[in-house]
């Protein structure tokens, strides 16, 4: 694989009375092009100023003290929210909660109804705006990710976990958004606290860049499902932490193979199975499915669940772009499962309550595989965006209910050879 094309950023600097020139090198999570134009910004900046600059497109490469540029970055957001406050979504907004206050059936509110998906591609779009404009606040750290700035915290250790030890021989400096930088802090305390998992007797580690179970009413799914009668061989797709794995290791499954793109992942589950002392799985990095690898009497999968195009690799464990995961995921099941094997496939329906994708082409989906519904067991999610009623997308949101689909092959798989 090619290394990525190093990127840099420059502006200048005045110091008595003489402006020169700085570069460094450009770090973007979220795949943003370097700035064109970086401004100096410090602790005298007004947060209306930085708000116009960024908003204009201008950069801001943040001088003053460490603390102060997260309260600015609090005080942009507050104005972001304010703009959007009094934009058309407000409008719709209330709309929204009118209709659904006096009637929490979807289906039933024609006029909401149709403002549904309109509705979510306008939260996805000022969601973009937002992460847009916020992410032109600037710091610089040095080659080894320690910052100069004033009351700056240790940070290399959580930059060394989110961003690796980046390709730098001439030890030259980084410019990165602050936004970036929290994403990375936050991510090393949850890597060293963990999520603890109801219903597991445990904590998951995740690591920066890996979907974090934190919604994960779907494990109590995974354990009352009835396992299938011979289950010797488990696939886990899409492993993210490694958490399916982990359940099915726990309900005794002997061997699993848990497979996922991101590397990230692997390393993340890599590190949850060796905490958990589980020698019995195995992972591959892969599109999808395992190679050479022996049927599967179970294969499970979370898939992202909701069907548009990440905005951001971030992104990529919720948002899949017209489905691909989903139907490839599905339509390559019935080729690597055993004899009498089981798919269980978890899902939420919040897609079709946004009008993204229908039930029917969903169980089209099934049918085209060459699957059938052996049982489904529902759950209802209890996360804050599915209760937070000042959503404007409240009555598609509360009314989720995520599944798990147990699926097997409509005819034998004998038979069918
Ligand atoms: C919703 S997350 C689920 C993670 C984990 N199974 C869980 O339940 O916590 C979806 C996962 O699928 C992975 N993924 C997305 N597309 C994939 C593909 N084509 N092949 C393998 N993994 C994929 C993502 O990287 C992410 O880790």
């Amino acid at each position: 694989m090619l290394a990525p094309q190093k990127q840099y950023v420059q502006w200048l600097e005045n110091k008595d009375g003489s402006e020169t020139l700085h570069h460094a090198l450009w770090v973007s999570e979220s795949n943003h092009a370097p700035p064109a134009r970086i401004v100096l910004v410090d602790d005298k900046t007004t947060a209306d100023e930085a708000y116009r600059l960024a908003c204009e497109g201008t950069s801001l490469l943040w001088h003053g003290d460490f603390h102060n540029a997260r309260q600015l970055l609090q005080a942009l957001n507050r104005r972001i929210e304010r703009t959007n406050e009094r934009s058309e979504l407000r409008k719709m907004k209330k709309a929204a909660n009118q209709s659904a206050k006096s009637n929490k059936n979807v289906d039933k509110s024609s006029e909401l109804s149709k403002d549904i998906p309109n509705l979510f591609h306008q939260q996805r779009q000022l969601q973009a705006q937002r992460a847009r404009i916020l992410s032109r606040l600037l710091l610089e750290l040095d080659a080894n990710y320690v910052s100069q700035l004033r009351r700056a915290p240790d940070m290399s250790a959580a930059c060394i976990a989110a961003f690796g030890q980046l390709d730098n021989e001439l030890n030259e400096s980084y410019v990165l958004s602050f936004r970036d930088l929290q994403g990375a802090l936050g991510a090393a305390q949850w890597r060293e606290k963990g999520v603890p998992i109801d219903g597991l007797d445990l904590s998951i580690f995740p690591h920066y860049g890996v979907f974090a179970p934190t919604r994960h009413e779907y494990v109590q799914l995974l354990l009352d499902a009835p396992l299938p009668d011979t289950c010797d061989v488990a696939y886990d797709i899409g492993t993210g932490t490694g958490l399916l794995a982990i359940i099915l290791a726990q309900r005794g499954v002997p061997q699993i193979i848990a497979t996922d793109l991101n590397p990230r992942a692997l390393t993340c589950a890599s590190e949850n199975f060796t905490r958990l002392e589980l020698a019995n799985v195995q992972l591959q990095q892969a599109d999808l499915y395992p190679t050479d690898a022996p049927l599967a009497n179970l294969i499970v999968c979370n898939p992202p669940w909701l069907p548009a195009k990440p905005s951001s690799p971030l992104e990529y464990a919720v948002y899949d772009a017209n489905s691909k995961m989903l139907r490839g995921f599905l339509q390559g099941a019935k080729a690597h499962l055993a004899e009498h094997g089981e798919v269980w496939l978890i899902l939420s329906d919040l897609a079709e309550h946004l009008q993204l994708r229908t039930r029917e082409e969903l169980l089209s989906w099934f049918f085209d595989s060459g699957l059938k519904v052996k049982y489904r067991l529902d759950t209802k999610p209890k996360h804050g965006r599915s209760q937070d009623e000042s959503d404007p997308l409240y009555a598609a949101r509360s009314s989720e209910v995520t599944s798990l689909w147990c699926l097997e092959p409509t005819q034998s798989l004998i038979t069918d050879n």
